[in-house]
Order: structure tokens, then sequence, then C-alpha cells
């Protein structure tokens, strides 16, 4: 039987996702209810390895559930990338009595949790990032605030969009993945969606169907374009010039990753903190948290970031068929 864990940290890393105080707060009350102690690692990899180091008791996670961002703060660490900077980092957890470690985070920290892992420090990874590309996962944490928040957002360009009688293009966040403007393209009744997975860069075929739009009486044109495709400002000026209908790029940016979680974020993010938790405290390590077919389930981190997903196709056609 593994021995039992006194002392585990939590941290939060890459881009933070609204949620991700409900996790560290289910992260820190589980493993109190469970006997650890929890340590609040500050700013990400590059936190512990300045060794921003706090105790978290209970009362230190009282009233951030409805907060967005991440108490903890997070960071991107390149010196933690390295042999080194991994190896002062286990250093640093086995000084301060740092026996495992939940990493919130996405792909990219649960490599750095991997690596962790390795040199002996047990690591639990709970997805949390609002592009929901963590491929063992069928949700990530932030995802449904960040939708929700680019949907209200897109209602309100629409509205201008349609009383000039223009086109927008609006750009949404995800970075290589089409996650976000896909619900989005759904949510918005765009009239075309651009999917970084999906697009041929056939600007024409935009031009066309907005003309046809045009013959048809549609007041308005929206365009919804992933930021792994990116260039809405030059796309907006090119489909101008080629259709005579004035176009606007919108770039809705990082307000998509703030404000206050909704009910779907603060309940996965509370019941994936409290399995990280309760992995560690059964002496598991280098796995993540998953939510998959219906269940709370975990994986391997390397298996895990073997793991590939896609969007899925009929998915894809049926958003591009309902505005036709
Ligand atoms: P995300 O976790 O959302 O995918 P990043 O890819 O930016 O975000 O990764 C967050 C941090 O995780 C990086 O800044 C780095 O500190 C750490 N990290 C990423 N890749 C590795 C790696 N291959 N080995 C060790 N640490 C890594
Ligand atoms: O991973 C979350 C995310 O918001 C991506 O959608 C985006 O590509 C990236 O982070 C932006 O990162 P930064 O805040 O460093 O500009």
């Amino acid at each position: 039987m593994a021995k039992q864990i006194k002392t585990i940290g939590v941290l939060t890393s890459g881009g933070d996702a609204p949620g991700m105080n409900a996790a560290i707060r289910a992260v820190v009350r589980t493993a109190l209810n469970l006997g650890m102690n929890v340590k609040g690692i500050m700013r990400g990899y590059a936190g512990l390895l300045q060794e921003e180091i706090v105790d978290l008791k209970s009362s230190s996670v009282s009233n951030i559930i409805y907060h967005g961002g991440t108490i903890l703060y997070t960071a991107r660490c390149m010196e933690f990338m390295t042999p080194e900077g991994q190896e002062q980092g286990a250093e640093i957890c086995r000084k301060h009595g740092i026996e495992g470690i939940v990493v919130i985070g996405g792909d990219g920290s649960f490599r750095g949790a991997g690596r962790l892992a390795a040199l002996g420090i047990n690591t639990i990874g709970v997805p949390g990032t609002i592009d929901l590309d963590v491929a063992c996962s069928d949700y990530t944490i932030g995802f449904d605030t960040a939708v929700n928040t680019a949907m209200e957002a897109i209602d309100r360009v629409r509205d201008t969009s349609t009383s000039h009688e223009r086109c927008s293009i609006i750009e949404v966040m995800g970075r290589n993945a089409g996650y976000i403007a896909l619900w989005c393209g759904f949510a918005n009744g765009a009239e075309d969606v651009l999917l970084p997975e999906r697009y041929d860069g056939n600007e024409q075929m935009l031009i066309n169907r907005i003309i046809a739009n045009r013959k048809q009486g549609k007041k308005h044109n929206i365009i919804i374009n992933a930021e792994g495709i990116g260039h809405s400002t030059s796309m907006a000026r090119r489909i101008e010039a080629a259709t005579g209908v004035e176009t606007r790029a919108t770039i809705l940016g990082h307000m998509q990753r703030g404000g206050t979680p909704t009910c779907k974020d603060r309940v996965y993010a509370s019941i994936m903190g409290a399995k990280a938790a309760m992995l560690l405290s059964e002496g598991k390590s280098n796995r993540v948290v998953a939510y998959k077919d219906g269940q709370y389930v975990d994986f391997d981190i390397q298996e895990a970031l073997q793991m590939k997903k896609d969007i899925p196709e009929d998915q894809y056609e049926i958003c591009k068929l309902l505005v036709r």
C-alpha cells in the first residue's frame, strides 16, 4: 500500500480559466478533509521555482467559488521546460515537504506535471482551459463560461451589424482549436464559421455566400473566425473590397477568459478538483482527471497527452446546414 501523503500543493498554470477558483477550493477542502495539509504554489511553475508557497486553510478558499481568474495567479514559465528547471522544482517541493501536486491547466501544464512525477513528486492534472483542447477529456474547466461570454458579445455585435447592414467577422479565442468558434457558430446562428481544423483558406467561398445572402435579402452576415486562423482585420478589408458590403472585424480577445464562472464550470471544477485530491490521497501519481463519456475518470498523463480529438464532423455539418 502507498504511503499516505501528508502535504500536497496546488497550482494553476497556462491561461487562466473561469472555474479555476472552484477547483482550487475543492482541492483544498477535500485534502483537508482527508487529513492532508495543503500549500498554494503561486504563479504556476514560475512561482514554484521562486518558492512562492503559502499555507492554505479551509478559510483561505472561502468566497472564491464565484470569482473568475485564479487566486493563485498563473504564469507561463520557460525555465520549467528545461531538465534543470524541473530538477529544481522537485527539489523545492522536497524542501517544503510537498509530496504531491495538483496542476490545474492544459496540456502544456500536464507535460510539466509528468516531468515532476518522473522526479518523484506525485502529480495529478485537472483540465482547466477555455479552449476545450485537452484530448482525454470531453470537458475542460472554463469552456462553458467562455462560450457564454463570447455568445453574448456576438449577439451585441450582431445588433449593430444588422442596423448598419454590414458584414461582421468576429474572432474568438481557442488557440489552435475551433471549439469556441463552433459553439458560437451554433449559438449565434452565424452565416459562416471558420475553424482551424477545417478552413481551407477559400475566401472566395465566403464572398460568394455574402453576395448570395444579400440577394436573398439578408441584412447581416456574421462570420465567426477562430483565433487559430486569425487575420480577421485583413480578411474584412478584402471581403469589403470584393463584395462592396461594409465589413468590420471584431476581435473579442481576453474578455472571453474572465468573468463569473457559470454553474457548469463551478460544478465540474469542484468535482474534478476533489477527485484530484482523492487520487493523491490514494497514493496515485502521473494521472489526469477527465470527464469522458459521462463519467469522471483519470488517465496516465503520457497516455492522455498522446490522445487526439477533433471537431465532430456531424456537428460542423449541422452548424453550416442551419444557416443555409
Ligand atoms: P497550457 O497548460 O494551457 O497548455 P502552456 O502550453 O502555456 O499552457 O503551458 C503552461 C506551462 O507549462 C508552460 O509555461 C511551462 O511552464 C509548462 N510546460 C509546458 N510544456 C512543458 C514541457 N514540455 N515540459 C515541462 N513543462 C512544460
Ligand atoms: O489557452 C487559453 C488562451 O486564452 C487561448 O485561447 C489563447 O490562444 C491564449 O490563451 C492567449 O494567451 P495569452 O493570454 O498569453 O495571450
